[in-house]
């Protein structure tokens, strides 16, 4: 018998890319993937250095403005634009190339941001840049996508047009998306939505923002969040950098952690206490905090022996940094906003996070014992940025003594040791110290007569 049919396709759909990939990520994700990309850019005009915590590059001429209503949304950054070359061979493509120089301590990875961001959020795109040719010469061109009309027809190849266009201001690019989305529409028209964008970009470009670089959304300037710790003579966090390796490609990664604040007065959580949103671990992957404050069982909480997190545990913060060249070496979800827990290099950096939050939840007991003076001492130590934390392979925390206010009774007699050694027998142990036989035999007394308490 002979068959007729001797392959079976495999090509993908348009429609594929651009209802299936955008179904998992949030607008909110998308929206970061677009920032994402800008700081990418600026990073890599800034010569592509690893984004350690002790870098200062000042990044303070940089600028990202995003504008969002319920007609369009656009973005737009002066942080030096994309190439004619780049918008032609790889920008617009689905996926990275394999042979792309990843070598660029970027947040970029995957090669499908853009795409997904601006198909989620729309069917009209409009993506312009202006750059500077090698010759200095300020070019400028336009990708305008009709994604309808895109859909209508699968055929390869899948090709945008790139159109001349008038100069931005600035070198940069502006992404502009019109014709939204039903979601996206009721998203970006909402308050509630802008608000919490607001924050998450507070949040995880802090690292960003702390060096100057500038976000604005719809007109208002965004300042970022601090990231400290508490620090005095008795109370000192943790910091440690080491080097691992992922299929040949360096990671560097740093922890550090300890107090942000005294642990909570109550032992009920305060809804109106802002603390529960600040405590917990943090991961960043090249600057970018892709999970913050994290209580969940990615960052160890409640797996192996470790115990779930509890309110008792708030005032701590732990960070993770993985600085890489190649950003595929990175424990990175591919909507940065989780980190891949199957990740080898993140797998043995969890038990160094947990010695370290093994260590506070001590700690929060034992400040039990005498909470006037915990607190008093808590409240000494003064918040420094984690920059400037000094490095120390575990952190220091005070113990307290235990005190018990119950009033103690002491008891002193002579028997014949022969008597006591006999009686020592009886408890199972002829050796057992003179001590031990008459706590023993009190006990025995004790519970004969008064009973077990
Ligand atoms: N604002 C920008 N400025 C300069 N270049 C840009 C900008 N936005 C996108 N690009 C170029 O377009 C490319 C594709 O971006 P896209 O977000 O789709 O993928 P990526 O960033 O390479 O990877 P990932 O999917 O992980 O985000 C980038 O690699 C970059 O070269
Ligand atoms: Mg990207």
């Amino acid at each position: 018998m002979t068959i007729e049919k001797v392959t079976a396709h495999a090509y993908p759909t348009k429609a594929f890319f651009v209802r299936m990939i955008t179904r998992d990520i949030s607008l909110e994700d998308c929206v970061l993937d677009l920032i994402d990309n800008s700081i990418d850019s600026a990073w890599s005009r800034e010569g592509s250095h690893p984004m350690m915590l002790t870098d200062n590059t000042n990044l303070s001429g940089y600028k990202i403005s995003i504008e969002a209503s319920s007609e369009r949304f656009v973005i737009r950054d002066n942080c030096g634009g994309m190439s004619l070359d780049t918008a032609a061979d790889h920008a617009f493509s689905f996926g990275r190339n394999a042979t792309a120089d990843q070598e660029h301590y970027s947040i970029g990875v995957y090669g499908i941001g853009m795409k997904r961001a601006v198909f989620k959020l729309g069917a009209n795109i409009k993506v312009r840049s202006t750059f500077k040719e090698t010759n200095g010469n300020r070019l400028a061109f336009a990708v305008p996508i009709d994604v309808n009309q895109w859909l209508e027809n699968n055929d390869p190849p899948w090709d945008f047009d790139i159109i001349e266009d008038d100069r931005l201001e600035e070198d940069g690019v502006e992404i502009s998306v019109t014709e939204l989305s039903a979601s996206s529409e009721s998203s970006l028209s909402s308050p509630a939505f802008l608000q919490n964008l607001r924050r998450t970009i507070a949040r995880d470009y802090s690292l960003h923002l702390q060096r100057g670089l500038k976000i604005s959304l719809n007109g208002e300037w965004i300042s970022g969040w601090a990231i400290e710790l508490r620090q005095s003579d008795e109370y000192q966090p943790m910091r440690e950098l080491y080097e691992d390796e992922v299929n040949g490609d360096a990671v560097s990664i740093e922890i550090i952690g300890g107090m942000a604040a005294p642990p909570p007065e109550d032992i009920e959580p305060d809804e109106s206490n802002e603390g529960d949103r600040r405590f917990g671990w943090y991961v960043v992957c090249n600057g970018r905090i892709v999970l913050a404050a994290d209580k969940s069982s990615i960052t160890g909480w409640g797996t192996d022996d470790w115990p779930q997190w509890h309110y008792q545990y708030a005032g701590f913060i732990g960070i993770i940094l993985f600085t890489a060249a190649n950003a595929a070496a990175l424990p990175l979800t591919t909507t940065k906003r989780s980190v891949d827990t199957s990740s080898e290099v993140f797998r043995r950096a969890r038990p160094k996070m947990r010695q370290v939050s093994k260590e506070w939840i001590a700690y929060t007991n034992q400040r039990k014992q005498a909470l006037q003076e915990a607190k008093q001492k808590e409240s000494e130590a003064v918040a420094v940025p984690i920059a400037s934390v000094a490095a120390r392979k575990s952190v220091n925390l005070p113990t307290f003594q235990t005190r018990t206010s119950e009033k103690m009774a002491n008891i002193g007699y002579s028997v014949s040791a022969q008597r006591l050694r006999k009686l020592a027998q009886e408890f199972g142990n002829i050796n057992m110290t003179y001590r031990d036989v008459g706590l023993k035999s009190f006990d025995y007394a004790y519970d004969d007569l008064v009973g077990v308490e």
